[in-house]
């Protein structure tokens, strides 16, 4: 097994990918990056990552964020809580550790919203410290390497690839850890057909001895997600769009949003709904436009409203007014793209 560990070692020394947070060895910079790699693929993560450093450049201007701010820079990664835990973790590691990221697994994994995997990885990678990063691709990695047929989606099966990974961990375990992600994410893909041909293991992977790759990960399947038709109202008076901020509790909390009701309407309720907010004008149909989150999905419809006077007029903004200061999550983004259109 050494020398396949050798072989993982030096592949990624001359092919891992050039990322803005291995430019150095900082916990805040590799925090962060992981954090927003946990659902999200590193091409769609380093604008924002670049975004995020050149605001918040350090854990004291994360501790000291504008709420409404912080969720401006993470508009469109989605999981917003992800983001509300950065800062409440930046505030305890102000207040406990006087500011300076704490450099072990065990104090590390205290802190809100990290748990084994980011801590591991934050040890692992910056300290040196001997833990083993099990994401998804290091488990695909795993099972394809040793035609392993176990369900990954099982905790045992987990436990096990830690173990067994444990059990072979170099000295320099950060690299080991990253390589093994990397390998995954370049090389032995989720979709599509590995690149057998660029892989340094691939003398010694079972996978590539019976052509079996597609057989592995084993793991549960996919849940049905619960559908929900909605109406959505795109309000508009004197060039200027109604949003409001999203309940303090539930999906999507504290970001803002287009009115919007469950069910699909008929003109006639459109226009009933719309006149709480002032006198309507007229309503065209836009487009519908399925999001699809992690246990649901919205099918929804939506409306331009034309308001000739309304109610408040502090609740309607400009569209570039919007685009600067209000986190829009991407559910509602494609109303935005018409929003833009029909007010140009
Ligand atoms: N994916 C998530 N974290 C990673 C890392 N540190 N290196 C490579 N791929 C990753």
């Amino acid at each position: 097994m050494n020398s396949v560990v050798d072989e993982l070692l030096i592949w990624y020394e001359q092919q891992k990918r050039n990322l803005p947070w291995r430019n150095d060895i900082n916990p805040y910079h590799v925090w962060i990056s992981e954090i927003m790699l946990q659902q999200t693929r590193i091409e769609a993560v380093i604008p924002y990552y670049e975004r995020f450093m050149k605001e918040l450049p350090i854990i004291s201007s994360l501790a000291s964020v504008d709420e409404d701010f912080l969720m401006k820079l993470w508009e469109g990664l989605g999981y917003y809580n992800r983001a509300r835990n950065l800062k409440k973790a930046a505030i305890k590691i102000m207040n406990e550790y006087d500011g300076i990221f704490p450099n072990t697994y065990s104090e590390i994994i205290k802190l809100p919203g990290i748990g084994e995997y980011t801590a591991s990885a934050i040890s692992s990678i910056c300290f040196g410290e001997k833990q083993v990063t099990v994401d998804g691709n290091v488990m695909r990695v795993f099972t394809r390497f040793y035609n392993d047929s176990s369900n990954i989606s099982k905790n045992n099966t987990k436990k096990k690839i830690h173990d067994k990974l444990l059990s072979i961990l170099p000295v320099d375990v950060g690299n080991f850890n990253q390589a093994l992600m990397e390998l995954g994410e370049v090389v032995c893909i989720p979709n599509g057909i590995p690149k057998c041909n660029d892989c340094p293991l691939r003398r010694s992977c079972q996978s590539y001895k019976n052509s079996n790759y597609f057989l592995y990960p084993v793991k549960d399947d996919k849940k049905v997600k619960e559908e929900i038709e909605m109406t959505i109202l795109l309000l508009i008076w004197k060039n200027k769009v109604f949003v409001r901020k999203r309940k303090q509790a539930g999906l999507l909390h504290g970001l803002y949003e287009f009115p919007n009701i469950v069910g699909y309407k008929s003109m006639s309720e459109i226009e009933k709904l719309s006149s709480q907010f002032g006198d309507v004008g007229s309503v065209k149909k836009s487009i519908c436009y399925t999001h699809v989150f992690t246990h649901k999905k919205w099918n929804m419809q939506a409306y331009f409203v034309f308001l000739e006077s309304v109610n408040c007029r502090s609740l309607f903004y400009s569209v570039s007014n919007i685009e600067k200061n209000f986190a829009l999550p991407t559910a509602f983004s494609p109303f935005f793209c018409q929003l833009k259109e029909e007010l140009k």
